[in-house]
């Protein structure tokens, strides 16, 4: 049985955009995958923390020598971690926040990029230790960035999710949301058809 992990970084949790068209791809995904199951994580309703030294100290700490405190910690972030190991495809909802991505989403990738968990070190370089996934990432932005240095998203989470080794990444921009109710209609319209065609049986298959 098929796995779809939903990750949603929306400060409007279910209500962004970025959210919806994830949603509108989720739902296409299940009907050409029935019997699917599909676990969302939405991080505005349960935000991770921040990553601090504390945090970072339980992460790195030996097993067997964590307080109870850091075990806690480090289980939290382990079931992070499951939870997309258990995932054939990730679909993650990006928003366009003050030229970056939202911060709840920095959060939760400072608590699933973790050395001997999802990467590892080699004398050719790190390694992704997370393979056979594909990944959608639905942006939405009020701005046009796309294929312009100023997109300051698709490059990093192109590069953080191959780091880990999910490096079969689709990306579908909603943008030109705040110029107008054109741009904004005509933007979302165009996102449905990639949307469309990238849920296609054929698309999906390949
Ligand atoms: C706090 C905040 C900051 C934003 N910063 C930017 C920005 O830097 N550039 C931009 O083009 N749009 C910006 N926007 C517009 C969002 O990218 C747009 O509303 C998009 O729909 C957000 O995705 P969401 O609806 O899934 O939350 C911002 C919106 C908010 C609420």
């Amino acid at each position: 049985m098929k796995k779809l992990l939903q990750i949603n970084s929306s400060i409007y949790s279910t209500g962004g955009q970025s959210s919806q068209l994830a949603a509108q791809f989720v739902a296409a995904w299940r009907l050409a995958n029935p019997g699917a199951s599909l676990t969302l994580r939405d991080l505005a309703r349960e935000p991770v923390p921040h990553l601090d030294a504390a945090r970072f100290g339980a992460f790195s700490a030996k097993p067997e020598a964590r307080t109870v405190e850091q075990k806690a910690t480090a289980d939290y972030s382990d079931a992070l971690i499951a939870e997309l190991k258990a995932a054939d495809v990730i679909v993650l909802g990006l928003p366009l926040y003050n030229f970056g991505l939202p911060s709840t989403l920095k959060a939760y990738f400072d608590h699933i990029g973790r050395a001997g968990h999802t990467f590892k070190y080699t004398d050719q370089g790190p390694v992704g230790l997370l393979s056979g996934k594909k990944a959608y990432v639905f942006a939405a932005r009020g701005g046009l960035y796309q294929g312009t240095a100023r997109d300051t998203q698709t490059a990093y989470v192109r590069d953080f999710l191959g780091f880990i080794g999910i490096s079969d990444v689709e990306f579908v921009y909603a943008e030109g949301l705040a110029i107008s109710e054109e741009s904004k209609n005509a933007s979302i319209a165009r996102a449905l058809r990639r949307i469309g065609d990238i849920s296609a049986p054929a698309a999906l298959a390949a």
